[in-house]
Formats: C-alpha cells, sequence, structure tokens
C-alpha cells in the first residue's frame, strides 16, 4: 500500500472542527510594510500566456545576497556591535503562520524583544506542540505558556544578553544567518503527504511568497467578477487584474527571497517522512538548497544557549528573518477551526486580503513549487500544453487558461487496498464508462494505480492529467502538481452522504473547481455539503453511478461547467 489510510485523522479533524474554538479577535499589529521587498515591478503588462511552463531560466535566479532578506537600514551594524540589541517586529502575522524580524530564542523560549506588547495574541502564533485531540483537557494543554513564548524588555535582555559594545565587548547573541523556517508542530500531521505538501507546505508558500512579492494594489474583490458570485467572503475568489491567470505560468519577479532553513522544532528526521516517502522527495525538489534541522538540532542550541555556571551570562540565538508555523495556532481561528480545517487557508486568505496572492486563480504563488517539483521528476511540462487560439471556448469567460494538447482523465484508483474503495462492479462500470467516453471524445484516459508507479512515473502522469479522479484519499494529493488547464479539475468520489474539505480546498486555492460525487449526484461550490463521515465512508464498498461521471467530465469539456 502506498498511501497510509488516516481514519484516526479524519475523526480528529471532524472533532477539532466541532469543538473548535469560536472566533477570536486578534490584535493583529498593523504589518510593517517590508522595506526589503526587493523590487517594486509590477507586472502591470504582462504578456498573455508566455509559454507553458519551462525550467526554471538562469536568469530567474537572484545573487545569494539579494536572496537574504536585508535587514533594514539601521541595522548595518552586525546585530551583537549594535548599540542596542535589535527589536523585534512583525512582517506579517495570520494565525499559525507568523514571520518576524529579531526573533531571539535562549533555554528553548522564543522572545519577542520589544519595550512594548503589539504584536499578536502569541496564542494565535504558537503552541505547546503536542499530539492534539479534541478533548478539553488537550485542548488547554496545548495553549502556550511563557517558556514557549515570550516577551521581554530591551532592559531585562540586555541585562540577560547585552555587552558592553562602547568598551567593545559584544553582546551574548548569535545570528541564524539567512531566512528560517520554524515549524512548532509535533510529527502527528507531518508524517503524511497531504498534510505536509499540500498542508503545510502550501501554507507556507503562500504566506512566504505573498510577504515577499510586491503587493498588487487594486485588489478589490468585485462580486460579479468574482468566479464565486454572492459568496461568503471567506472562500471569495475575486479576479485581480494584476494576477491574473495570464501570468500564471510567470515565475513572478522579482521572485521571492529563498527559506534557507527549515527547522522541525519538535519532530525528528523521520518524523516528517511519509512511508512513500513523497514528502522528502517534494522538500529536496522543491527547495534543493534548503537545510533541514530536527529536533537534536534545536536541542543542541537549547543547550547552547546556557552559558554553565561560570558564564557570566546566558547566550541567546537571533533569527533576522523567520516564520513561525503552528497548526494548533491556525486551528484557533474559525476560518481553519470550523469552515476549512485547513490551516493553510489562513496563510491563503490572509494574503489573498491583503492582495498580496499572486496568480491567484492558478495558483501563480504556488508556480515555482510546482514548476521545480515537475521539473525534477522529468516530466515534460513544456509538451503537453497547448495554445491559447481557442477563442470560441474563451468568450463565455475571460479566462484564456491554455487548453491540453491532449485531454487526459486520471483515475487513481484504491482497489488495490483494503478500504476506502469502490465496490468492485462500481470500479468495473466506471472504467468501462470513461474508456468509452474518451473513445468517443478521442482523450486518454488512464487508471493510476500508485503502488505500482514510481514517484516520478506518478508525477510524470499529474503533468498530463487534465481531469483528476478518484476515491477521497491521499493519491488526490498530487492536485497540488497538475499544470493549470482550461478544463482542469478535480473529481472526488464520496460514499453517499460524507465530505471532507482537504482536496476540496485545495483544489479550489489553485484555481480548479472541485465536484463531489456521491454516487449518481454531484455536489460543487457553493453547494458543497458539510464535513461528514457516515458509516460507510472508509468502507470497501463505495458505490459510484459511471454515467454521472461520465457527464461530469463531458460538460467540464465542453465548458458548460
Ligand atoms: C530554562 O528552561 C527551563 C525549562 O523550561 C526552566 O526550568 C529554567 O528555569 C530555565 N532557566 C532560565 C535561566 O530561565
Ligand atoms: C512596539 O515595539 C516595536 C519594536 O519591537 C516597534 O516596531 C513598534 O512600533 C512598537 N509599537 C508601538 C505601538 O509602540
Ligand atoms: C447508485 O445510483 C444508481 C443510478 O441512479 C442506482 O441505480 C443505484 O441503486 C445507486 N446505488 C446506491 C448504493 O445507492
Amino acid at each position: 500500500m502506498v498511501f497510509r489510510s488516516f481514519s484516526r485523522r479524519d475523526v480528529t479533524l471532524l472533532l477539532l472542527g466541532a469543538f473548535s474554538m469560536h472566533l477570536v479577535s486578534v490584535l493583529f499589529s498593523t504589518p510593517t510594510e517590508t522595506s526589503f521587498v526587493i523590487s517594486n515591478h509590477l507586472h502591470q503588462h504582462a504578456e498573455i500566456i508566455p509559454p507553458p511552463i519551462e525550467p526554471i531560466l538562469v536568469e530567474n535566479f537572484v545573487t545569494p545576497s539579494e536572496n537574504v532578506v536585508q535587514l533594514s537600514a539601521s541595522n548595518d551594524v552586525a546585530p551583537h556591535l549594535a548599540p542596542q540589541l535589535p527589536m523585534t517586529s512583525i512582517v506579517h502575522s495570520a494565525p499559525g503562520y507568523t514571520i518576524f524580524r529579531n526573533l531571539y530564542m535562549s533555554n528553548g523560549t522564543l522572545f519577542i524583544l520589544s519595550p512594548n506588547r503589539s504584536f499578536p495574541d502569541i496564542r494565535m502564533i504558537i503552541s505547546t506542540s503536542i499530539f492534539a485531540d479534541a478533548s478539553p483537557e488537550n485542548i488547554a494543554a496545548r495553549e502556550p505558556n511563557p517558556d514557549i513564548m515570550d516577551f521581554i524588555i530591551p532592559e531585562a535582555a540586555q541585562k540577560r544578553w547585552g555587552g558592553d559594545v562602547q568598551n567593545g565587548v559584544r553582546h551574548h547573541i548569535f545570528t541564524v544567518e539567512g531566512n528560517t523556517v520554524l515549524f512548532n508542530d509535533p510529527s502527528q500531521f507531518l508524517r503524511h503527504y497531504y498534510h505536509f505538501v499540500a498542508e503545510l507546505f502550501f501554507g507556507v508558500q503562500a504566506f512566504w511568497h505573498g510577504a515577499f512579492s510586491a503587493s498588487v494594489p487594486s485588489t478589490i474583490p468585485d462580486p460579479e467578477k468574482s468566479s464565486n458570485p454572492g459568496g461568503k467572503n471567506w472562500n471569495a475568489y475575486p479576479i485581480d487584474p494584476q494576477t491574473l491567470h495570464k501570468s500564471a505560468y510567470q515565475l513572478h519577479h522579482p521572485l521571492p527571497p529563498q527559506i534557507h532553513r527549515s527547522i522541525f522544532m519538535h519532530s525528528n528526521a523521520d518524523g516528517w517522512r511519509d512511508d512513500p516517502g513523497f514528502n522528502s522527495y517534494f522538500l529536496r525538489a522543491a527547495f534543493p538548497a534548503m537545510s533541514v534541522e530536527h529536533q537534536e538540532d534545536w536541542n543542541d542550541r537549547i543547550a547552547a544557549t546556557n552559558g554553565g555556571s561560570n558564564a557570566v551570562r546566558d547566550r541567546a540565538w537571533l533569527f533576522p528573518v523567520v516564520m513561525v508555523v503552528d497548526r494548533s495556532a491556525a486551528f484557533r481561528e474559525s476560518m481553519t477551526g470550523s469552515h476549512t480545517q485547513r490551516t493553510a487557508a489562513q496563510a491563503w486568505e490572509y494574503m489573498r486580503n491583503a492582495g498580496r496572492l499572486r496568480g491567484e486563480l492558478v495558483g501563480g504563488w504556488w508556480e515555482s513549487v510546482r514548476n521545480a517539483v515537475l521539473f525534477f521528476s522529468g516530466a515534460g511540462v513544456g509538451d503537453v500544453l497547448g495554445g491559447t487560439e481557442d477563442n470560441d471556448a474563451a468568450e463565455s469567460t475571460s479566462l484564456q487558461l491554455p487548453i491540453s494538447k491532449k485531454v487526459m482523465v486520471t483515475y487513481v484508483s484504491r482497489q488495490a487496498g483494503s478500504r476506502r474503495k469502490l465496490s468492485p462492479e462500481s470500479h468495473e462500470s466506471l472504467v468501462a464508462a470513461l474508456r468509452e467516453l474518451a473513445n468517443k471524445r478521442d482523450f486518454d484516459f488512464n487508471v493510476m494505480e500508485a503502488e505500482t508507479l514510481t514517484k516520478e512515473e506518478q508525477l510524470q502522469v499529474i503533468a498530463k492529467t487534465t481531469i483528476l479522479l478518484g476515491v477521497h484519499g491521499n493519491g488526490l494529493t498530487h492536485l497540488v502538481f497538475m499544470p493549470p488547464t482550461r478544463f482542469s479539475a478535480v473529481i472526488e468520489i464520496f460514499y453517499p452522504g460524507g465530505f471532507a474539505h482537504d482536496y476540496h480546498w485545495t483544489a479550489r486555492a489553485l484555481g480548479m473547481p472541485h465536484f463531489a460525487v456521491w454516487n449518481d449526484t454531484y455536489l460543487t461550490h457553493p453547494d458543497e455539503p458539510k464535513v461528514a463521515y457516515p458509516e460507510g465512508f472508509q468502507g470497501d464498498s463505495i458505490p459510484v453511478y459511471g454515467p454521472l461521471v461520465v457527464k461530469i467530465v463531458e460538460d467540464r469539456l465542453d465548458g458548460k461547467i
């Protein structure tokens, strides 16, 4: 079995959603406009459809020195020789995702060095990183305490770590140069392809890319033009003239600065590696230069801050630019807690609302990752996409996404596994019905049994896939690597009455429609059902009526839905 089952997780999420914390009003300090955005070129004259996905061009790389987020001008002096210890500030903060400048760590506590407390509520930043369940005791035990993160005023910090700079004695702070992401979660939700790639890093990329891309003025949601007219604000998709799909295949210039380092503070090296090995494959493919530290390394850093009994004072690590990521904190706000159960939704929504989600209709902000992984896998994506000259189809919509040279419908089969699979009759009739349609309409139809393919082979199929279909499960995580085309879609089969947001939210966050199939009915946004795990959800006789799936595929290819 390639994909791990995760029924306990499903139940946990459901319970978490149900128990979840009410909307907490968070006092965000105004995000500081970043003085270190490297350039402010907006793509006002973005050309229509550049060539399809290409390997990242050499000229797209920024040099290492540009690639380090610059400290502001006043910090030109090395921090350990600065007249004052550099103060902490916030770049951007959403529940569970916070980018700081000048965050400190000493004795295992993250310190915000500031004379004031105008910072987001710490419980919306971080938690105690224990495994989560939905019991009230556990929820309470995950609340952060001052050992996890705390404020320290400049005088106290000076006393604890300060030197006598005027007399040539440096501060006892040691800079962890470059850009760091601190993952505060335990392994519970790391060791899983969907949660790691399509949730954790999906959110990281949305937040980091948004924070350090030039902002886009005039992202005013226009309900008429929205693909979600009249929809609720939290899941609206306004069309942003600056970030239309037109630039979907361009990497936005300048590229955001590189993330140099990920630190899994509470997970060992095994704790984020899923059994099929997709997470480590993904991390190296998407971020080839990023270094990774684990709990052991973090503990080394903690131990190193203890000056010992003879020392004059403690040491502190200084993180000049750091993003703190925390799953429990994301769940404390209703966007994740009750609406989507997706932590990435916090990052995505925040940046969209701030007008910083570039290429939002097709996940332009995700493009560098998608592109890097497909390129790494050897998929010839450039050969897959056709032109955009099909003006008839384009008339009904302002979208001019390219079409595939040849449409491919990929059905991810779970039939070789033992659970959450179709009844044998349903599987057979579905495959037969789609084969017939594929002949009639001249598209490629592919039944993907992931367990029989290498990672490369799976991704090479995905690179050509226009419509991804399957029973709810980890195999659908691959949707994040589907190249956006005009007919892209995700069709997810549930046991009738069942629903979960995982692939629904993720597909829509990349601009793809999602259809939830209940045997002979389908539901789609804005009429998606509520989360439910009825009896039979995990079973081995999920029904599906082939002709219904055929109709969805046909209607989608005809541009009707
Ligand atoms: C260091 O951390 C430990 C555990 O959190 C705590 O008991 C101890 O008091 C701390 N030491 C200092 C000097 O703060
Ligand atoms: C609080 O202190 C930070 C430095 O840590 C500073 O950037 C910010 O402007 C201060 N905010 C207020 C409201 O004084
Ligand atoms: C699925 O739908 C078909 C077509 O409407 C119907 O004949 C069949 O009984 C349904 N199966 C289940 C289990 O509801």
